[in-house]
């Protein structure tokens, strides 16, 4: 395949960062250019082992900023775009909807328009150009108990401001192509976990509290379900999309993995217990978490008041992207979550930084531009 000129925007997000890591593993030699506004999500240090790459360049701006997104897709003759930047945390968006439109709807649309205006309409046109857009399987909604899994023709139903934010962006992404012949593709995919992920959401808040010894806040009766998929299997469905997809069209990713709120954090205990079991010395690095004192993790949890239309189930059909791409899922999740585990534990000074906020005034080894 011809190499690619990519602008990965929330390249320093949970996701954006692993996709970046991910592409340039794959893609040695394609330009990557991240572009993230660094709000309290973005973590510079993410990325850090690629700073000195000659094929890497991080600028920090918001995708609000037509113009300099315009002069930066022309300056650096990018051909491809791979939208993270949003909002994404459903429990945040109850208290401030405002900052998702903005970021999620407005942003996007800011980024269609810069893509249009140096891919369609501009002198120096690339011969082929690519917009995808990463979105949430939260747009279409909740589902009941026996419901089928969403396919890409299910209703959208979001019930989170949140996930009336990437729906509009999903609808504006989908109106660029049929308008204006933008060659989009939008994938919308689960719930994802593994390394350098924001300990807010679930796993990773549940990962440190435990270690830490804190209450596990469960959400209502945990009965709550979820499909899980690791970080690393969403990359590459995104690149599946990237190389095979089909323009204007939309694909789902997910993990064929549904697992209750309830179930998934007992799971998590016994992951913790077992690890203090087989590594004594977590011990005296973790002297608060409760099997440093021989108590059980399960005994931290808590039940707590339940999110406001807290969706009950979410489940993905994937089968159009397996079938028409080829693509199915690596991880397994047992081993995902140990794998994510290990990170986690291996990583102490990064999420530390995250939880103290000195990650906010870390300092790239390269001059920012
Ligand atoms: P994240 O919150 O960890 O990271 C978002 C990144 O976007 C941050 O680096 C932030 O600084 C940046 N950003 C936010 N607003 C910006 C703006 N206006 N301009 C420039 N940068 C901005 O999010 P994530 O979990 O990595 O999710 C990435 C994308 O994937 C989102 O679009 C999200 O909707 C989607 N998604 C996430 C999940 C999940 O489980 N986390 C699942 C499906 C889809
Ligand atoms: P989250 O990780 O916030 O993702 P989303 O809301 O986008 O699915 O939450 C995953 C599930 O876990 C969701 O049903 C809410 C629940 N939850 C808790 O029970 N406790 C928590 O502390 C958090 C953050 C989430």
């Amino acid at each position: 395949m011809a190499s690619r000129r990519l602008l990965i925007t929330g390249g320093a997000g949970f996701i954006g960062a692993n996709f970046t890591h991910d592409w340039l593993r794959r893609h040695p030699h394609d330009r990557v250019v991240v572009l993230d506004a660094l709000t309290y999500a973005g973590n510079r240090r993410s990325l850090e082992a690629l700073e000195l790459l000659d094929e890497f360049r991080f600028v920090h701006a918001d995708i609000n900023e037509t113009e300099r997104v315009v002069a930066l897709l022309q300056q650096e003759r990018l051909d491809t775009i791979v939208h993270f930047a949003a909002e994404s945390h459903v429990d945040r968006s109850i208290h401030g909807p405002e900052a998702f439109v903005r970021s999620n709807v407005l942003g996007t649309l800011s980024l269609l328009q810069a893509a249009r205006s140096v891919w369609l309409d501009g002198e120096d046109v690339p011969p082929t150009h690519r917009f995808h857009h990463v979105s949430t399987d939260e747009v279409y909604g909740s589902l009941g108990p026996e419901d089928p899994a969403f396919t890409e023709s299910t209703l959208y139903r979001p019930n989170s401001p949140y996930a009336a934010s990437k729906a509009g962006s999903d609808h504006l992404v989908r109106a660029y192509h049929h308008t204006y012949g933008l060659q989009v593709t939008t994938s919308n995919c689960s719930n994802n976990y593994g390394p350098y992920q924001f300990p807010e959401k679930l796993i990773p808040l549940m990962m440190v509290h435990l270690l830490e010894g804190k209450p596990l806040p469960v959400y209502g009766d945990g009965s709550n379900v979820r499909d899980w998929l690791h970080v690393d299997d969403h990359c590459a469905g995104i690149a599946a999309v990237l190389e095979g997809g089909r323009p204007g069209e939309t694909y789902n990713i997910g993990g064929g993995n549904e697992w209750r709120n309830l179930e998934l954090v007992e799971a998590l205990c016994e992951l913790v217990d077992a690890e203090f079991g087989a590594d004594p010395e977590l011990r005296s690095r973790f002297p608060q978490a409760a099997p440093a004192t021989g108590g059980s993790c399960r005994d931290q949890i808590t039940f707590v008041t339940d999110r406001p239309g807290h969706d009950q189930r979410y489940a993905i059909d994937d089968s159009k992207l397996a079938g028409e791409l080829g693509f199915e899922p690596a991880w397994s999740f047992r081993e995902g979550l140990a794998a994510t585990l290990r990170w986690y534990l291996d990583n102490e000074a990064w999420w530390r930084a995250v939880m103290d906020g000195s990650y906010r005034d870390w300092v790239a080894p390269q001059y920012e531009t």
